[in-house]
């Protein structure tokens, strides 16, 4: 029988949600994991579903997820996530049983299954199986202590709020303001309520993965700590533990690279609103003009679909690229963490999803933030105003508000001064990673409660 007079490797299959900045923090972790010695095997949906070609040596698994063309086209996020949750239960419970019959034959193991927190459909699929499960949590500490806050204000009848832009101070947590909570903008607010309390839910889940670090959000990581059972594990950043190649839903650009190398020192803005924000015509043509006119050398991810009703470039203001000439690059989809590795780039206009900080930060580049949603919000408020690695860009876009800020960043003494806290952060999370660092520590930690787990 397979496995007889030799120690047997273990498996972990890993639950992706069909989402950009879900996929990529979960094939780091798995290259991870097997850089630890783990078999990896990948279960994915249909909808959004990863390339494997760059990943040869993981086992793909897709399973049905019975969305239609029309549910993807009319649901909006929240409602995805949840419909996915009741219709994959079923398709993912035979995938996982017929890998656990295969074992039979084969020379590993299932040690455990590892689950994207937005995937919680996974749980009782492996406890049916009895295998233990943990969870990964692809954003950060800060954004799940404010949504306790959130939910105990709902429960205090102090939601909705009155004014979804008030300053105010949300005492519970501060710096954040009311304004900075992590509420959903997508469909009605029950189903927010649903999905996050769903997420939130371990279960019978045996710990918690968190792509996030003590050098960032140490106290923040204590505290849910305190309030948790199971352990929690601060790993992050961990696409800087080992190298994990790209996994891409849309083809990347890559000729923007020849031109940041004729770029000068730290001279680019790199724009990117992520896998999902969107914006609309007339803060599309503000942005347009603001770049263009601070005269600063940009490079500018403009998503299909990024801009309200309409593919792309046809947003931009007629001439505008012939107008900037080799000033600036329009990309529909850009190689990040290469970009934001260049020397040439010297700042980040982000969204501020938390893959894209956490790529940030790792390379000492400085931010200007504008959150469009959810956990966005929670960390643009703690670049500018904890960490200060950033400017928070508030207000109604317009092309002045936006050069000034653009020069504030890149060639105020402001923004050297961010520049420099932003490359003692680089410092730190490295030395997280490092042997002796936290996430390190965590890492091994967890690689050891796996091994623990009874075959
Ligand atoms: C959203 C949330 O805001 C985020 O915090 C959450 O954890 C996941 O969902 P998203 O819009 O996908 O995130 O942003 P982000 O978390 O930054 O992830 C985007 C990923 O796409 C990053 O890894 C980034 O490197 C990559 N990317 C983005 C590219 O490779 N090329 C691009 O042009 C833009």
């Amino acid at each position: 029988m397979a496995g007889q007079g030799h120690e047997q490797r273990r498996r972990l299959v890993l639950v992706a949600a069909p989402f950009q900045g879900h996929i990529n923090p979960l094939l780091q972790l798995s290259a991870v994991l097997h850089s630890k010695g783990f078999f990896i095997t990948i279960v994915h949906t249909q909808f959004n579903s990863p390339d494997p070609s760059n990943y040869p040596e993981f086992n793909f698994l897709f399973i049905q997820d019975g969305l239609s063309d029309h549910d993807i086209a009319s649901l909006d996020l929240t409602a995805i996530v949840l419909v996915l949750n009741d219709k994959c239960q079923l398709p993912f419970q035979e995938c996982l049983a017929r890998l656990v019959k295969e074992q039979e034959t084969r020379d590993d193991r299932i040690a455990c299954v590892i689950y994207d927190e937005l995937a919680y459909f996974s749980e009782a699929t492996a406890r049916n199986l009895k295998l233990p499960s943990i969870i990964f949590r692809t954003s950060n500490a800060n954004t799940f202590l404010a949504r306790s806050v959130i939910i105990e204000m709902h429960v205090q009848g102090r939601f909705p709020l009155a004014d979804p832009l008030s300053q105010k101070a949300v005492l519970e947590h501060p710096p954040l303001r009311q304004r900075d909570l992590p509420i959903s903008s997508f469909g009605p607010i029950e189903n927010f309520f649903k999905l996050i309390g769903n997420a939130r839910d371990v279960r019978r889940s045996s710990a918690i993965v968190y792509n996030t670090m003590d050098c960032l959000e140490g106290s923040s990581i204590a505290k849910l700590q305190q309030h948790c059972h199971v352990p929690i594990f601060a790993i992050g950043p961990i696409h800087k533990i080992v190298p994990a190649p790209s996994c891409s839903l849309l083809e990347e650009d890559t000729n923007c690279m020849s031109w940041l190398d004729r770029q000068a020192l730290n001279s680019v803005i790199y724009v990117s609103p992520g896998s999902l924000a969107s914006i609309n015509e007339k803060d599309i043509l503000e942005m347009a003009w603001g770049l263009a006119n601070s005269k600063q050398p940009f490079l500018w991810v403009v998503r299909p679909g990024s801009v309200h009703g309409s593919e792309r470039v046809e947003s931009l203001p007629e001439g505008f690229t012939e107008i900037v000439g080799e000033k600036g690059r329009v990309v529909r989809w850009a190689p990040q963490k290469e970009v934001l590795a260049h020397n040439a780039v010297g700042g980040f206009w982000s969204h501020c999803g938390w893959n894209s900080l956490l790529e940030s930060i790792s390379e000492g580049v400085p931010l200007i933030c504008r959150p469009s949603f959810g956990d966005q919000k929670v960390t643009a408020r703690y670049v500018s105003q904890v960490w200060r690695v950033g400017l928070h860009l508030e207000d109604e876009l317009e092309r002045g508000e936006i050069e000034s800020v653009i020069r504030r960043l890149m060639a105020d003494r402001e923004g050297d001064e961010m520049r420099q806290r932003a490359m003692d952060l680089k410092e730190k999370a490295e030395l997280c990673i490092r042997t002796g660092g936290s996430s390190s520590g965590s890492l091994n930690k967890l690689v050891g409660l796996i091994k623990s787990f009874e075959q």
